[in-house]
């Protein structure tokens, strides 16, 4: 019943949003709720009315003015995502049917797959369905962009701690970004219908500090 805690700028703003809407959902509901409850109680029959301008004028203008509130602010959020701000690193991630493969073209053309560990192989301390062998390890506090495609069929790169969705398409290289503002794992799955084993193929980022990065990428 509600989002994951936010591990990003940009997935806080998200739940922003996600609550907004979802207090604006709940007064219209609750009105409609009202107006219709007391309908039962009605007993004023006007067989004589043909029309009314102003009540149709306030119940059509009312809701578009509401509405304006919702869309603004979803409109605030559709660019802000979109947003590419000058990345210190970038990976590549490359779906396949059915694992993950990722590049980090940055440094020393550091490339490996990642697959979901089997539940029959998974320690004690292993989430089932959710964890893989080769984890991808990303620095924290800093803008990180990703390029994702796919060799196969369509499928999409997906962390909701970080608010990061996109497909990945063959023949397509789909860019986005995110920032991590916390140490830590962050979970993700594919989260585009994309054959027998679409639900095997989990995403694992470790996010670290800087130099424990560096360190990462110059012992690889
Ligand atoms: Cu890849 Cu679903």
């Amino acid at each position: 019943l509600g989002l994951q805690d936010s591990a990003s700028p940009l997935m806080e703003q998200l739940i922003f949003f996600h609550d907004h809407a979802l207090l604006i959902l709940v007064m219209i509901t609750v009105l409609v709720g009202y107006l219709m409850f007391m309908l039962f109680f009605n007993n004023y029959v006007n067989r004589f009315l043909l029309h009314g301008q102003l009540i149709e004028m306030i119940w059509t203008i009312l809701p578009a003015i509401i509405l304006l509130f919702i869309a603004f602010p979803s409109l605030r959020l559709l660019y802000l995502l979109d947003e590419i701000n000058e990345p210190s690193v970038t990976l590549k991630s490359i779906g396949h049917q059915w694992y993950w493969s990722y590049e980090y073209s940055d440094f020393n053309n550091i490339e490996f797959d990642s697959y979901m560990i089997p539940t029959n192989e998974l320690s004690t301390d292993g989430f089932r369905l959710l964890d893989v062998d080769n984890r991808i390890v990303l620095p924290m506090n800093s803008q990180i962009r990703i390029l994702v495609t796919a060799a196969d069929v369509i499928h999409s790169w997906t962390i909701p701690a970080l608010g990061v969705k996109v497909d990945g398409t063959p023949g397509r290289l789909n860019q986005t970004n995110f920032f991590m503002n916390r140490p830590g794992l962050f979970y993700g799955q594919c989260s585009e219908i994309c054959g027998a084993n679409h639900s095997f193929m989990p995403i694992v980022i470790e996010s670290v500090p800087t130099n424990y990065f560096i360190k990462w990428i110059s012992n690889n």
